[in-house]
């Protein structure tokens, strides 16, 4: 997991995309952006591939990936799609939502993809270049976030220089900057497994009926692992990180929100789509920066916000005492 490999950053030019698409048709693993965050992609349909990639994530194997589809009819022949999927892909795809599905006998998927799981969660990106790689590779493409697992997640390519990566392929910022929202759909039920920059009542606009939360942790009512990602550490920074902080103190790199200045602000007019965008490079510089402690403002519920605070719940409970 050290990245002691050289790594290329290339932007991502009609020949780069190229070059990497022939290296994931070859069973090679390359880092993609995507509107949300970078993903680390391989061939969904390619067993050796997909254990590269679970193990330079040091992922565990219990914690199934997304599969990535250029569009519906891509995303049907992975997946059985139940009349309210098909509403909500029909108005959010492509974008930052993920559906969760009953995967097709006949799926073309490497099994550790999903985990061993009778589900698979697919996803449309709502971005040119990672379009332009599944589309001409013509295959799904497996990508969980490029970061090695349970650190902050990567939203420029220079982020993903942890991971034991050959080549990163760079389109710039991401525009969303939080992983997209997952969420299950059980015939007329819509159940949230992870909050995104979707928020529920958009989602639960869209689709036309409610969005239930998972029910929190092992020993819920349902039988069945509602988010085996959510089980495991998360997004942590290497610094120890306290949350709603409104005061300056030595040593503390203090990241702003509206009117709390900060030594860096996420968003000045208090947005909270800026402050989503901008969220983890900021955990990144403030994990660069030479101080002790983070500390983040303040950041309402609303919209964005609840992905924000719950990235950040994760993160204050996941951080400190890393390398
Ligand atoms: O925005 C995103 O979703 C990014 C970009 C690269 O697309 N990808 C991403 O992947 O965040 P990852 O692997 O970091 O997160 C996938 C989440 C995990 O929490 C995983 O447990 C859940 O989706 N998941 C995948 N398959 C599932 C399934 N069959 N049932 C329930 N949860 C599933
Ligand atoms: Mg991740």
């Amino acid at each position: 997991m050290g990245g002691t490999r050289p790594q290329r950053i290339l932007a991502a030019d009609d020949r780069a995309i190229a070059e990497v698409i022939r290296h994931l048709d070859a069973g090679g693993i390359a880092a993609v952006p995507t509107e949300t965050v970078y993903g680390l992609a391989a061939d969904a349909a390619n067993p050796a591939a997909v254990a590269r990639l679970f193990r330079t994530k040091g992922r565990p194997a219990a914690n199934p990936l997304i599969v990535h589809v250029t569009d519906r009819e891509m995303a049907a022949r992975h997946a059985a799609i139940p009349p309210l999927a098909e509403r909500l892909i029909a108005r959010v795809w492509p974008g930052p939502l993920t559906l969760v599905l009953p995967k097709r006998a006949d799926a073309p998927l490497a099994g550790a993809v999903t985990a061993g799981l009778p589900s698979v969660a697919l996803r449309a990106p709502d971005h040119p270049v990672m379009q332009a790689v599944i589309r001409r590779l013509g295959r799904g493409v497996a990508a969980p976030s490029a970061n090695v697992s349970g650190r902050l997640s990567p939203t420029r390519a220079e982020h993903v220089a942890g991971l034991d990566v050959p080549l990163v392929l760079d389109a710039g910022p991401c525009r969303v900057g939080l992983e997209s929202s997952v969420v299950r759909v059980e015939d007329d039920r819509l159940v949230l497994l992870r909050p995104g920059s979707l928020d529920a009542a958009t989602l639960a606009e869209a689709a036309g009926v409610p969005v239930e939360a998972a029910a929190a942790g092992a020993g819920a009512a349902s039988p069945a692992p509602e988010a085996p990602g959510m089980a495991f550490r998360h997004y942590a920074p290497r610094l120890p990180l306290d949350l709603d902080v409104t005061e300056a103190a030595p040593g503390r790199f203090l990241i702003g929100f509206g009117a709390v200045g900060g030594d860096l602000n996420l968003s000045p007019s208090a947005d909270v789509g800026e402050a989503a965008a901008r969220l983890f490079d900021a955990l990144h510089r403030a994990d660069a920066s030479g101080a002790e402690r983070i500390g983040v403002a303040p950041i309402p519920e609303a919209g964005a916000g609840a992905a924000i605070r719950d990235r950040l719940r994760r993160a204050a409970a996941a951080s400190g005492g890393l390398p």
